[in-house]
């Protein structure tokens, strides 16, 4: 599928995810929260959030830098994030690839689980650098390989279809960092698992969240009832003595600076 047509079905799945996405995001609440205990705290400071979708943390930084911008691809989401946040909040309908701001503009770029989208990875870092400041940080965090693994081997019991995005290696991350001439300050893997009652309870949250679509995904539609019924047949082999259906994300987290040549 072109590049561009995959950005479409992301910013689509991603609008029709938008007011649903706040009651379903306990990941990215918990991952947005280690990020803002790792900025720097000059009010003064220009505040880019990097696929801000609803704008909840661009709202949380509202409050404690004087410039927030939240730039997301998908409409819907600014829609939202319009009527629900801080009204001096600026947003901005752009890609990442392709961010309309001046070289040298922003302090810190703050990302929180938008990256994983991008691709390639390395141009979004490479326009990241062109518009931080010298001596500005880009802060963010992303998804890795083994992320969902449970459901991509339930899955893999049933067909070899793609039902779950392919996820990039820590590995990949720093290399495209360094190529863009970003500095890493810190870059960790830590797993994250969360608990779901049932196999539908974690399908209801990823289609919530707008992530349960595979943009290049070869067949289309819902799976069928044979498929699914087999699938999670396959996944009750994780089922914990607590009851639980535990799914592991793979959580990058990272702090990088834009420093002088
Ligand atoms: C999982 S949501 C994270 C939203 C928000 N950062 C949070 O913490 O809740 C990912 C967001 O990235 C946006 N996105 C995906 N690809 C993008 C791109 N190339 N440029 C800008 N935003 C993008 C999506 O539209 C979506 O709103």
């Amino acid at each position: 599928m072109p590049t561009e047509q995959i950005k479409q079905q992301i910013a689509n799945t991603f609008g029709n995810a938008s007011k649903s996405y706040d009651e379903s995001a306990r990941l990215q609440r918990y991952s947005g929260e280690l990020l803002l205990s790792n900025l720097p705290n000059n009010n003064d400071s220009v505040v880019l959030d990097l696929g801000c979708g609803t704008g909840y943390f661009a709202n949380v930084l509202a409050t404690k830098f004087n410039t927030v911008i939240g730039l997301d691809l998908s409409k819907e989401m600014l829609n939202y994030s319009k009527l629900n946040r801080n009204k001096n909040i600026n947003w901005l309908n752009a890609d990442m690839h392709n961010i309309p701001l001046a070289d040298n503009s922003v302090d810190i770029v703050f990302s929180n689980l938008a990256i994983q989208w991008c691709n390639p990875l390395t141009d979004a870092f490479i326009e990241i650098k062109r518009i931080l400041k010298p001596d500005g940080v880009l802060i963010f965090s992303s998804l890795l390989d083994g992320t969902l693994n449970e459901l991509k081997q339930s899955w893999l019991s049933v067909d070899n279809d793609d039902h779950v995005i392919d996820f990039n290696e820590l590995i990949d991350i720093k290399h495209s960092l360094q190529i863009s001439g970003l500095s890493i300050t810190k870059l960790e893997k830590t797993p994250v698992v969360l608990d779901y009652d049932n196999v539908r309870h974690l399908a209801k949250e990823l289609k919530n969240l707008g992530a349960s679509k595979v943009p290049k995904r070869s067949r289309k539609g819902l799976s069928g009832k044979n498929s699914w019924k087999k699938m999670t047949q396959a996944y009750d082999g994780y089922l914990t003595e607590q009851g639980v259906y535990p799914a592991t994300y793979q959580l990058c987290t990272g702090m990088v600076m834009n420093t002088h040549e």
